[in-house]
């Protein structure tokens, strides 16, 4: 009984993690990067996986705040269109 209260409760909370990996399209790059620099800065040039998070640790160090969610969802809309790899 507990076991399946827990289970439900999980996939409530998996919810929002689907939905915001749906609508993980450039959007979230715009709402985020476009802050202190063109979005355009993201677009120009291609970085291998390593090096985008290691971007985004610089861009964090300079002030951007991103919910795991939220570094998630970018990381994979850079390794998906923007990735050497
Ligand atoms: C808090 C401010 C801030 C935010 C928000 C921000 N950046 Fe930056 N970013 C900078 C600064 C400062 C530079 C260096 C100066 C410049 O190139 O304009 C920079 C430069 C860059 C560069 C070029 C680095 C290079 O070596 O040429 C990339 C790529 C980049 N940002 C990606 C991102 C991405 C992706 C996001 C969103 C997840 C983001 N930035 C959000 C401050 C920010």
């Amino acid at each position: 009984m507990i076991n399946l209260l827990h289970r439900r409760l999980y996939f409530l909370a998996i919810i929002p993690v689907l939905l915001l990996g749906c609508s993980s399209k450039p959007e979230l790059i715009e709402q985020k990067c476009s802050t202190c620099h063109k979005s355009s800065v993201v677009y120009e040039k291609k970085h291998t996986m390593v090096e985008w998070e290691r971007q985004l640790y610089g861009m964090e160090t300079r002030g951007l705040t991103l919910s795991p969610e939220e570094r998630k969802a970018i990381l994979e809309i850079l390794a998906k269109n923007y990735s050497l790899k």
